[in-house]
């Protein structure tokens, strides 16, 4: 039996699991069911759709302009392509800072209306109590600390956290108070590799997973269309590595079908239908 077969279904304890074996976990960003349904036969741990699907998606230079019913529309699309992965839905701004009810309503339909399991939210002490509420009632929550990018414009820019100490305290009494909270997972964002590690050891059952947090982390995520070479070319962070360039292959093969129509080789007497 192939590895695939074998594969169970990711739950949220399987997150510690793996943390306590030191068995890296990981994680991409899925938007769409083809992608997921190709990401989780791969054998990808987790689908997480990003509220990334606002730059690499729709277009737009920052994550802010995500809505709910956009992210619910990602969300159902990839549940429906995948069998094995854990999927986890981000929480779009403004869909959980204005209120814990709120919080609480648009983390309900994540679950109810579009079959995620767990979510994700961005924050870290500001947020314990609401996180705390939406754990308490059944949903799994995945924290988010370091370069939150809902807070981008505080942020003035993509910063590496964690390179001076009030940066390390604030990092790291938000991962343990995010773990008391009962976060299974915290995604570490452009932090700083040592205190990356630290947060690590000092979680005790939560998982950590790093994106630009160094590889001490107990997993890593990536955004699935820059580690396929669907980016901006001027998108070149540190911590990515292409393993494609799906943009050549896609523009090879758009020139070629063009020119395939236009000089009448497109469709052949195999791609038509004849009578019957
Ligand atoms: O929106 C997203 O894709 C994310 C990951 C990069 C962690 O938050």
């Amino acid at each position: 039996m192939s590895e695939i077969k074998k594969r169970k279904k990711t739950t949220v304890q399987t997150f510690a699991e793996k943390k306590s074996r030191g068995e890296k976990i990981t994680v991409l960003t899925a938007y769409d069911h083809i992608t997921a349904r190709l990401l989780d036969q791969a054998g990808i741990d987790s689908l997480l759709v990003g509220d990334s699907a606002a730059n690499v998606i729709h277009g737009f230079r920052s994550t802010l302009p995500m809505t709910m019913d956009l992210m619910i529309a990602h969300t159902a699309a990839v549940v429906r392509g995948n069998a094995r992965a854990l999927v986890i839905a981000d929480m779009p701004f403004m869909s959980f800072q204005p209120s814990e009810e709120t919080a609480t309503l648009n983390a309900g339909r994540f679950l109810a209306e579009a079959g995620a399991e767990a979510v994700k939210l961005e924050g870290g002490l500001e947020m314990v109590s609401t996180i705390k509420r939406l754990i308490d009632i059944g949903i799994p929550v995945m924290g988010h600390i370091g370069l939150t990018p809902q807070s981008i414009h505080r942020f003035g820019g993509p910063r590496v956290q964690g390179r001076v100490e009030r940066s390390r305290t604030y990092l790291m009494e938000s991962a343990q108070a995010l773990e008391e909270a009962g976060c299974f997972s915290i995604v570490l964002e452009l932090v700083e590799k040592k205190i990356a590690a630290e947060i690590t050891t000092a979680l005790k059952t939560t998982a950590t997973i790093g994106i630009g947090a160094g590889p001490e982390c107990d997993g890593q995520v990536l955004v699935i269309n820059d580690i396929l070479g669907l980016r901006e070319p001027e998108f070149r962070p540190k911590f990515l590595r292409e393993y494609a360039d799906l943009s050549t292959i896609i523009t090879e093969a758009v020139r070629k079908y063009v020119d395939d129509v236009k000089s009448g080789d497109f469709p052949g007497e195999d791609e038509s239908y004849n009578t019957l």
